[in-house]
């Protein structure tokens, strides 16, 4: 009874947050700052994140994850690239899903190339949103437009991000909440999760899954496969060094492909909340669809990064509750 109590809230949530989620995503546009004198931004930005990877292939994944923890708190506003301020003395940087983020260099360059260019012009909010869109079509993933013209926040908290952020441990029905508490569905909660064919954690975050777990003659949790599970074992030694490096896609660590929904349904796929996916009968099609046909997976996955990008953006339209930061990690004001 309460899980269906839970569902129908789900559902009532999605019908209210439908019609804001258009409303929001209608006030940016592609090729914004083509209208504000800035031809080159995007070209400008896509130089920057090109060489950033030419130097260090691994920063695309964080680039593509610091959009992702920015659009969850507070919006897409750049509220994660803040710096501690007195008007912001734990901000968002400092929460411990986002203490692993990298890039933040990345960004700054960009910015200030973009200074040099068009003064106080592109917001740090859409540097990020285009960053990520570049490292996505850079790792071998598709292309896409990515609409521009939201503003910087002034706000950014580690609580924020701390109760807003999903947890590697959750569960279906916790993840898809909280993506519908974002506007996004649970197919495109699904469909996100596909990130996670870049990029790596570290052994700390899959000891639990991979030695002495509970009620398990093996110490091995039973939704992984057992020989990756060993392959796991042999990355992250039970007395070894938890920081070590572990791919999320052990196949093509660095090529954004369907290769996570391959490994999902094999029982290849690292935290608790990928697994959940290919498990609970809720999201198990749609996971398996996505694991079949990777040109409809990549088109999914195009619109709901655009989707995502829209949440709570803050616009010069109808209210002005956003600047354009001159520096990204400090606001205006702080200056
Ligand atoms: C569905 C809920 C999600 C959970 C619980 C989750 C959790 C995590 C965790 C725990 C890590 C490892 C972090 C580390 O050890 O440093 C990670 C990495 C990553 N996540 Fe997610 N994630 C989720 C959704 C997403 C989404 C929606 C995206 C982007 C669209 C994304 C993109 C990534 C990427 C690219 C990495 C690799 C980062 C790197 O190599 O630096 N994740 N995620």
């Amino acid at each position: 009874m309460a899980r269906v109590r839970t569902w129908l809230q789900i559902l009532a949530l999605v019908a209210a947050l439908r019609y804001s989620s258009v409303q929001v995503e209608a006030q940016l546009m592609v090729g914004f700052y083509r209208t504000r004198n800035c031809l080159y931004a995007e070209a400008i930005v896509r130089q920057t994140v090109t060489a950033a990877i030419n130097d260090d292939p691994s920063v695309a994944a964080s680039l593509i994850r610091m959009l992702f923890h920015d659009c969850f708190v507070e919006g897409c506003d750049a509220s994660i690239l803040l710096d501690a301020s007195p008007q912001n003395p734990v901000p968002e940087k400092d929460a411990v899903p986002n203490v692993s983020i990298r890039g933040f260099e990345v960004i700054d360059a960009a910015k200030a190339a973009l200074e040099k260019t068009c003064p106080s012009t592109v917001s740090c909010a859409d540097i990020i949103a285009l960053a990520a869109r570049d490292a996505v079509e850079l790792s071998g993933g598709q292309s896409f437009n990515m609409p521009t013209g939201r503003l910087d926040g002034t706000v950014s908290s580690a609580d924020s991000a701390a109760s807003s952020l999903p947890s590697p441990l959750s569960s279906t029905i916790e993840l898809t909440q909280m993506f519908l508490e974002q506007g996004l569905s649970q197919d495109e909660m699904i469909t996100l999760s596909g990130a996670h064919t870049i990029g790596s954690t570290t052994c700390k975050q899959i000891m639990s899954r991979i030695y002495g777990f509970d009620g398990t003659k093996t110490g091995v949790d039973p939704n992984i496969d057992f020989d990756y599970a060993l392959y796991l074992r042999r990355l992250c030694p039970e007395d070894g060094n938890t920081s070590r490096s572990v791919p999320l896609d052990s196949v093509s660590p660095n090529k954004f492909d369907n290769m996570y929904y391959m490994n999902g349904i094999t029982g290849r796929v690292l935290f608790p909340s990928d697994t959940t996916l290919f498990e609970d009968g809720q999201t198990q099609f749609a996971s398996k669809l996505n694991s079949q046909n990777e040109d409809l997976w990549e088109v999914k996955f195009a619109n709901a990064m655009v989707h995502m990008s829209s949440i709570k953006v803050k616009t010069a339209w109808p209210d002005q509750r956003g600047e354009v930061r001159l520096n990204c990690r400090v606001t205006n004001a702080g200056k």
